[in-house]
């Protein structure tokens, strides 16, 4: 399958809490492709954290700078790139996650709820209804989500393992058999 993906990269999309991270890294390593997260990468690079761009700067900033990081991992091969959440909302990122594989990890939002109640590194839910506030965010979003070449269902209190052994048995469904590209 390494060889039918001809190096191209893989998106992983979804809600934040969706395990992009942690998926993405084990993905990785059993396709022997590199790892990366665009949140990590606009940390490093700014030498600040989410929600410090968040705060001081604000959601637009911050969206332009998920899309450069975007742009320039494009230029890339043999990476799995776990995206931060709100990643579907431009249109332009299209252009650029179109360039590889994009898989969505769906996730039931009472699970993502469950995963991120107590969390403080989530600018959008420091609300004071967080499940509500990923229902709204997930009703906006789930449209664009289902726009990626691939959705894996997953089911609440699965082990990352299985959910990327479901991901590899399904990546070669949307392989094109002779033309190794995507259909
Ligand atoms: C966001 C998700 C976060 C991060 C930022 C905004 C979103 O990434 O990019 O807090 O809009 O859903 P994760 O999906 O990795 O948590």
């Amino acid at each position: 399958m390494q060889e039918r993906l001809k190096g191209i990269n893989i998106y992983l999309i979804g809600m934040m809490g969706s395990g992009k991270s942690t998926i993405g890294g084990l993905l990785a390593k059993q396709l022997g492709y590199r790892f990366m997260d665009t949140d990590d990468i606009i940390s490093q690079t700014t030498h600040r954290s989410i929600t410090d761009i968040f705060a001081t700067e604000g959601e637009d900033v911050f969206r332009d700078l998920e899309s450069k990081v975007l742009s320039e991992i494009c230029a890339y091969k043999k990476f799995v790139v776990a995206t931060g959440g709100g990643i579907i909302l431009k249109q332009m990122n299209w252009s650029y996650l179109r360039h590889g594989m994009i898989i969505w990890l769906n996730v039931p939002v009472e699970e993502l709820y469950h995963r991120l109640k107590e969390d403080q590194t989530r600018p959008l839910l420091q609300h004071p209804d967080p499940l509500q506030q990923l229902q709204i965010l997930l009703e906006k979003r789930q449209s664009l989500y289902a726009q990626a070449d691939l959705e894996i269902k997953i089911n609440p209190g699965g082990v990352p393992q299985q959910v990327v052994t479901q991901i590899l048995e399904k990546i070669p469904t949307i392989l094109k058999p002779q033309s190794y590209g995507l259909n």
